[in-house]
């Protein structure tokens, strides 16, 4: 048995044990009273990179907590897994892939070598098919069947062939050829469907079929849905190669569901779905804001990939907030973290991050196979502010539990509306401060409540969180954002040393719903053999469907 300390399990690490012993001594340590020592705190614990501020002053670590934190990074050599990411190795070493995402946003010219391909190239080849595509849609040169322009375009696709595009047509909106009508169909629930196509004329109408895998249930029975919608009206087989296009890694059952590949738009098995948002699978975005502001999307993110890769931990915001958030739940034991973008066009964001947070690391064994024991990937979930604020905040501010909590405004609107942006943020920082600083009873009762309603009106404090600021919603900066929780993720599954690029714990619930879906179809009562719960629920919907 070795004792060089790379090859030690996590909870075994100096810097791990170090961070145990340390949390005792800082857990009741109060945010007040961190402030109150180091007056500049608000100034020192601050990451800059042009277009994006990160403030992690409001967290409850001392400069010892950060220096524990960096050196179990460096003790899990993250700097050589970023390396490892970057260049291509297998790194999702259960699917035997890289994962390259990085590569869909390298600059055009850029070599990036994978198998003996400069996938770089092959990139920048789908790319600029996409926007031959895109413009010809933008400018009403894709006519359908029956010689109309098309106006409507429905992307369909599920979880990371459609959180992805939503969000980034919901985040830029602002930037979309209106009068284009975008619309997103992902639920096998027949009502997502037929809400979504109701208002639509098939000869105006495009399917962007998006999976990576073209095989995926949702996908095909939305698929096949929207071919039998498009031929009742235009009644002519001839008529699905101008109203259907697919993206997919899978030209074999692209083929096989009739459509034409060359109607594709391909990716790579090295682009895993949650990261593929910037791949053919953003399609839709393009169509939506051109693609000069999709390539600016693009820099955005190579903009965050350039700076994780190349700056120091201590500067390094994906690197340090990746860390905060690994303390609370390694080390105090929170089980959630919450996102608040200040901002409607982020409404979809909190969706977009539960995908690439909790599918990549809500994993339970190691790289090697066994069992962790200790926590993996939190809880995520969120909303954006003010609304939350009206909902779910008492419980954050009053509540019994600590979550860490995201906080991203904007310096500008881009909808002024008197003063409401300013309204918006002032909520924003006040929330922050509220939450850090709260209120004691003596404050409470220095003004006047009775003692009896003054442990109500209280607030504790010391609730931490982080506080992105940037400048306006704009394609980079969404591309810098989304980089940002993307590298955060990955280091975050370097140190927890588990496989942030498979999901295979999605696998058993597709099996068993392909073995359901039969037994609730037949006319004659099936064997049953699942556990009597099961069987019974079954019986009970085939006895109000089938009579
Ligand atoms: O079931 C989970 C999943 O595999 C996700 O990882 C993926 O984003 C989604 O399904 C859709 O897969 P596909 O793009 O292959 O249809």
């Amino acid at each position: 048995m070795t004792h060089d300390s790379n090859f030690l399990p996590l909870t075994q690490r100096p810097a791990w044990k170090a961070l145990h012993t340390h949390s005792e001594q800082v857990k009741d340590t109060h945010l007040r009273e961190l402030f109150a020592a180091d007056p500049k705190r608000g100034e020192r614990l601050v990451i800059e990179i042009p277009d994006l501020y990160l403030d992690y002053s409001k967290n409850r670590i001392t400069d010892e907590t950060l220096r524990l934190l960096i050196r179990l990074a460096n003790e899990c050599q993250l700097r050589e897994r970023i390396e490892s990411m970057f260049n291509g190795e297998a790194i999702n070493s259960t699917e035997g892939r890289a994962a390259l995402h990085t590569a869909l946003r390298a600059p055009e010219g850029a070599r990036i070598m994978l198998d003996g391909v400069n996938v770089v190239a092959e990139v920048h080849a789908v790319l600029d098919r996409m926007s031959v595509f895109a413009e010809q849609l933008r400018n009403r040169q894709w006519l359908g069947h029956t010689g109309k322009p098309i106006v409507n375009i429905v992307n369909i696709g599920i979880g990371g062939s459609d959180l992805g595009p939503v969000m980034a047509y919901e985040a830029l909106k602002s930037y979309s050829q209106r009068n284009l009508t975008l619309r997103f169909v992902s639920n096998v629930d027949g009502t997502d469907f037929v809400e979504a196509t109701r208002d639509l004329d098939p000869e105006q109408t495009l399917f962007i079929v998006c999976s990576k895998t073209f095989t995926t249930l949702e996908t095909l029975t939305n698929a096949r849905a929207a071919r039998n919608w498009c031929l009742q009206k235009l009644g002519d087989e001839q008529a699905i190669s101008r109203h259907f296009v697919a993206v997919s890694t899978n030209a074999e059952e692209v083929k096989k569901f009739g459509i034409d590949t060359d109607n594709m738009f391909g990716f790579w098995d090295w682009d895993g779905g949650r990261y593929s948002m910037d791949s053919a699978i953003g399609l839709s975005t393009m169509i939506a804001v051109g693609p000069n502001h999709f390539r600016a999307m693009l820099e955005g993110f190579h903009a965050m990939d350039e700076h994780f890769r190349h700056t120091p931990f201590e500067r390094n915001m994906p690197v340090i907030m990746a860390l905060l958030k690994l303390w609370y739940n390694n080390f105090l034991d929170a089980q959630s973290v919450a996102v608040f973008p200040y901002c409607q066009y982020l409404k979809r964001f909190p969706a977009y991050l539960q995908q690439l947070t909790m599918e990549s690391n809500g994993k339970h064994v190691t790289l090697e196979g066994a069992n962790v024991d200790y926590q993996t990937a939190p809880i995520y979930w969120g909303e954006p502010g003010t609304n939350g604020q009206h909902s779910f905040f008492q419980l954050l501010h009053q509540g019994t539990r600590l979550i860490p909590c995201d906080f991203i405004g904007f310096y500008k609107s881009l909808n002024p509306l008197g003063d409401q942006h300013d309204l918006l943020m002032a909520n924003c920082f006040a929330q922050t401060e509220a939450l850090a600083f709260g209120k004691t009873e003596a404050e409470v009762k220095a003004e006047g409540t009775p003692d009896w309603l003054a442990p109500h009106r209280s607030f504790e404090g010391n609730r931490p969180s982080n506080t992105l600021l940037l400048d306006r919603l704009t394609p980079r900066t969404l591309g810098l954002l989304v980089a940002l929780f993307e590298h955060s993720v990955f280091t975050q599954g370097v140190i927890w040393n588990i496989d942030s690029f498979d999901q295979w714990g999605v696998e058993l619930g597709k099996a068993l719903a392909k073995k359901t879906a039969g037994e609730l179809k037949g006319a004659d009562e099936p064997q049953l053999d699942h556990d009597s719960s099961t069987n019974t629920l079954i019986r009970r919907y085939r006895r109000f469907n089938r009579g």
